[in-house]
């Protein structure tokens, strides 16, 4: 399982996935960069929750709210107060641990003399404007969530949505972990994709239960296997401060269950709070009822990052082809970096002309790669590697059969199709 791990952290960074960020200097405290293939997935997973949270649904909006936060929301929102891991210092050698991560002695040293635990804020702080005082100080965001809760009365009135509707943010957001690790599980700087549920109070249980599924289904579409995932209830004294009830969505990563998402039931705690510390209202009236109350919250709220690197895992498969031992990604074809690559057999100017037309048309709507060095063989097992679900090869028959050879990942089985056709074979292959 552990090889697993090495293996996909090794095919990350040789395969243009994920860095380590400032390599050139040694690196930087565990932050990471997204090459050229891992911009391409992190945008694919993305946009399956963007589709299938925000784009199917007629009462859900999206939002882009900004990174850099006013304290008032973080002190209304309890998080300057209580976001907060228990800290604990070796004073053998300095090395510094989340309480939950240490059994009596320092996993680094085996020292058992360390401190008392504190809590330690993970909110970043920083200043706005030249001058470096208390009136200009600002926090990066730790969660997106709140730009859903202070903009709850702006979008309700703009778009006149009626509970229940969500309000959906993808984005960057910021905590510093004590202990980031394990590759880009946890990390200082991450990607989250968040929806925050404004439902009337008697259907919030229904909702929670709701999500949970419907969430659990996502992973499950897009290609993490049940066997590999599990359903886990917070304990009553593991709730964050604002949850009344929370499920995570685990994932089998090698060293363990790790969370990839968790629904909460915020109740009504968040625009309460905002409520009492802007002074503001942000009640519902319902004008059909002539009731004005505070919605309910469900909440699921995933990382973007972290999923990547579950699909990665999940689809991360050795097996033999031709008697040769090849490494294959089976992503979904909806998160693969690359959809399809071109391959024109040789390099000669009249099988490239037609390649490079074929690419043409297939680029304009779907993510494609082109590669016409080395071996058909090696070219296959290239993108086998990185999880191309299908290679489009044009040979010297294309010039006379204006046919090409579309080579599924999985099966390595080919079928020769009009190259008129080959658009649609991919749409429709896609939506299989
Ligand atoms: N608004 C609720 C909230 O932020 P959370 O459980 O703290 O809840 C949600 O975070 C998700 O964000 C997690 O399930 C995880 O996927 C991701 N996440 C949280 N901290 C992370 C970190 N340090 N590195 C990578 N992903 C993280």
């Amino acid at each position: 399982e552990l090889d697993r791990m090495d293996a996909i952290v090794s095919l990350a960074k040789q395969r243009g996935f994920i860095f380590p960020s400032a390599e050139i200097y040694g690196g930087f405290r565990s932050t990471y960069d997204y090459g050229p293939l891992g911009a391409l997935m992190l945008r694919n997973v993305r946009d399956a929750w963007w589709n299938f949270m925000v784009q199917q649904r007629p009462n859900v909006v999206g939002i882009e709210a900004a990174i850099l936060s006013s304290p008032k929301i973080w002190e209304a929102s309890g998080h300057l107060a209580g976001f907060t891991d228990p800290l604990v210092d070796c004073r053998s050698c300095g090395s510094r641990w989340r309480e939950d991560q240490i059994e009596g002695v320092c996993p680094s040293c085996g020292s058992g003399d360390l401190t008392e635990s504190r809590d330690f804020n993970l909110m970043f702080k920083t200043f706005v404007g030249p001058v470096a005082n208390d009136a200009a100080v600002a926090y990066l965001r730790p969660e997106t969530a709140q730009g859903m809760f202070v903009n709850f009365p702006l979008v309700q009135r703009a778009l006149r949505l009626r509970p229940p509707f969500g309000i959906a943010q993808l984005g960057k957001s910021f905590r510093n972990e004590i202990t980031p690790g394990n590759f880009v599980f946890r990390t200082r700087e991450f990607d989250q994709m968040e929806m925050e549920f404004f439902t009337p109070p008697d259907l919030a249980d229904r909702y929670f239960d709701y999500w949970v599924s419907e969430r659990y289904e996502w992973y499950r579409t897009l290609g993490i296997p049940a066997s590999e995932l599990r359903l886990r209830p917070h304990e009553q004294d593991e709730l964050s401060h604002y949850s009344k009830g929370t499920k995570d969505i685990e994932y089998r990563f090698p060293w363990g269950f790790g969370e990839l998402e968790g629904i909460a039931n915020r109740g009504t705690y968040d625009l309460n709070a905002h409520a009492t510390h802007s002074g503001e209202d942000m009640t519902y009236y319902d004008p059909q009822t002539g009731e004005r109350y505070l919605p309910s919250v469900i909440e699921p709220a995933g990382g973007v990052t972290r999923a990547m690197m579950a699909f990665l895992l999940s689809a991360f498969d050795r097996d033999e082809v031709g008697g040769e031992e090849r490494t294959v990604l089976r992503l979904s074809p909806l998160l693969a970096p690359y959809t399809v690559a071109v391959l024109p057999l040789s390099k000669k100017p009249e099988l490239q002309a037609v390649a490079e037309g074929v690419f043409g048309t297939l680029s304009m709507e779907f993510s494609s790669d082109y590669d016409v060095t080395q071996s058909i063989g090696r070219r296959y097992r290239r993108q086998d590697e990185i999880g191309t679900p299908f290679c489009v090869t044009v040979d010297f028959d294309t010039l006379e059969d204006k046919a090409v050879t579309v080579r599924d990942r999985d099966t390595t089985e080919q079928e020769r199709i009009p190259a008129s056709e080959v658009v649609g074979y991919v749409r429709s292959r896609l939506n299989a």
